[in-house]
């Protein structure tokens, strides 16, 4: 970052990001976004991130008390944040004479300035939120006017060093054009259907991540998932070979798989493949490591029972924190919401391998479209921080032909490894093979593979068959 300008916080992680650090210090910044999308939220988050930083809130339209009861559902402490209040009060509508704000004469200026100059001199606020400047036009006797008035108060804010963030009500009716050019730069805020996205639009004297970013209010106030931009991530690690702890298996794949690459675990239901990933998780723990498996089609418990079965503890790995399973509700996540998930639990967990069971339940489970793409940069990402990939993929035809994915994701794949049924002598076998193999060699022959109450065995080459796949 340049060293000749210091960057204050948003008091919004994602926001931060964006913005690469923050806000510029002492400069103001215009909040844009129709009815709803979450102004007064930011605000909220604004004013109250650093708790030793006075701040103020200057009001023209909701009330201090509804404020103040708004903040609090969402847990906001605004302990340090005074209040100035330009909001019209009752009074104005049950005394129709009385001067106030909102009569539209250049005179009623003047309560307003004097107001904000008797507090600023004695409280000093590094952080100011105005909500709305779009008010202040009602104030002012023409455009020119408006323009000169807005650009003087935020120079007077400015040069009492405090960072400024002021809202206005931005839809078709009312362009907010000249604000935009006035400010050092300009936040939007959007709203559809489905998902609220926030983008900066301008940004004098610093770069910030582009496009549109999806954020969602919740009980505690506003989360940003910025978008991923998988190229932007990369980590040392050590290019070794995992071990799946099954002597038989590391021998079908020349010694085990990649740590940061993606494999795809391949085949019909029933057949084992939740269960080959998590033999690879297990051998992980062994080793002090950490993984995480998405779930998106398989109950957690069931998950959990199953594999307790097969002895795989995974509630001793769960307790330990070498495991956390996490389950995906259908059309919850955003693919970038869905990705700020994994990101935390690479970057701040530090997770060495992630499997996503699976790939057709993830594109089914998250909003939005192009879920491929977001798939692959998911992995991308991945891959690049060192994290070694386990996506499960389905296939619909039991016994057969053979199919690697019906998703149009095999190309994604370092490592591709099937599970497969064969009949034999009336009964019903299941064998394991590779397909792929992007970094050593493999064996090109199948194995039989067996799920028992002991744990998973691979046998010896089935030398003898043909016509299998
Ligand atoms: N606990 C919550 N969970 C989910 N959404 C919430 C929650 N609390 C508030 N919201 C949403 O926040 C939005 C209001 O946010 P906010 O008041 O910050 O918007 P605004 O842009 O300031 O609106 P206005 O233009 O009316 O001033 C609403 O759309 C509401 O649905
Ligand atoms: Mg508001």
């Amino acid at each position: 970052m340049n060293e000749h300008i210091q960057k204050v916080s948003t008091g919004i992680e994602g926001v931060d990001e964006i913005l690469y650090g923050g806000l510029i210090c002492g400069r103001s910044y215009l909040l844009s976004g129709g009815p709803g999308t979450g102004k007064t939220t930011i605000g909220f988050h604004f004013l109250t991130t650093n708790e030793k930083e006075k701040s103020a809130f200057i009001t023209f339209g909701e009330s201090v008390n509804q404020l103040k009861t708004n903040a609090a559902i969402l847990g906001f402490e605004m302990a340090n944040v005074s209040f100035l209040d330009f909001s019209p009060t009752s009074e104005f509508f049950t005394q129709s004479q009385s001067y106030d704000i909102f009569s539209s004469s250049s005179v009623e200026s003047e309560p307003f300035i004097q107001k904000i100059m008797a507090e600023f001199q004695k409280n000093k606020p590094q952080r100011i939120f105005i909500d709305s400047m779009t008010h202040l036009k009602y104030i002012t006797p023409d455009t020119h006017q408006f323009r000169k008035m807005v650009y003087g108060f935020l120079r007077y804010l400015n040069e009492l060093k405090a960072t400024v963030l002021f809202t206005s009500e931005n839809d078709t009716k009312t362009e907010d054009s000249d604000l935009r050019f006035l400010s050092d730069g300009v936040i939007e805020l959007e709203r559809t259907h489905f998902e609220r996205t926030i983008s900066v639009l301008k940004f004098r004297g610093s770069d910030s991540k582009s496009g549109k970013h999806v954020f969602k209010i919740g009980d505690n106030g506003i989360e940003v998932f910025p978008k991923l931009v998988p190229a932007t991530y990369s980590r040392e690690f050590k290019k070794e070979t995992i071990s799946s702890g099954i002597p038989d298996l590391d021998e079908l794949l020349h010694g085990g798989i990649e740590r940061g690459c993606v494999n795809i675990i391949t085949g019909p239901t029933g057949v084992g493949k939740t269960s080959l990933g998590l033999q690879f998780m297990k051998e992980a723990a062994g080793r002090g490591e950490r993984s995480v498996i998405y779930t998106f089609e398989e109950a957690k418990n069931l998950l959990i029972e199953r594999s307790e079965n097969i002895n795989i503890p995974v509630r001793k790995m769960m307790e330990k924190g070498y495991l956390s399973l996490i389950q995906i509700e259908p059309t919850k996540y955003s693919p970038d919401e869905f990705a700020y998930l994994v990101r935390k639990e690479v970057e701040e967990q530090d997770t060495k391998i992630i499997m996503l069971d699976s790939s057709s339940g993830y594109k089914l489970s998250m909003k939005g479209e192009d879920i491929v793409y977001h798939l692959h940069s998911i992995c991308k990402y991945m891959i690049n921080m060192g994290v070694t990939v386990i996506l499960i993929n389905e296939v619909t035809n039991i016994i057969g032909d053979f199919l690697a994915t019906g998703l149009g994701i095999s190309y994604l794949a370092d490592n591709l490894i099937f599970l497969r049924y064969y009949e034999y002598k009336g009964g019903l076998n299941k064998a394991i093979g590779v397909l792929k193999k992007r970094l050593t060699s493999f064996e090109k022959t199948l194995r039989e593979f067996e799920i028992t109450g002991y744990g998973l065995k691979v046998g010896k080459p089935l030398l003898d068959f043909r016509g299998i796949i």
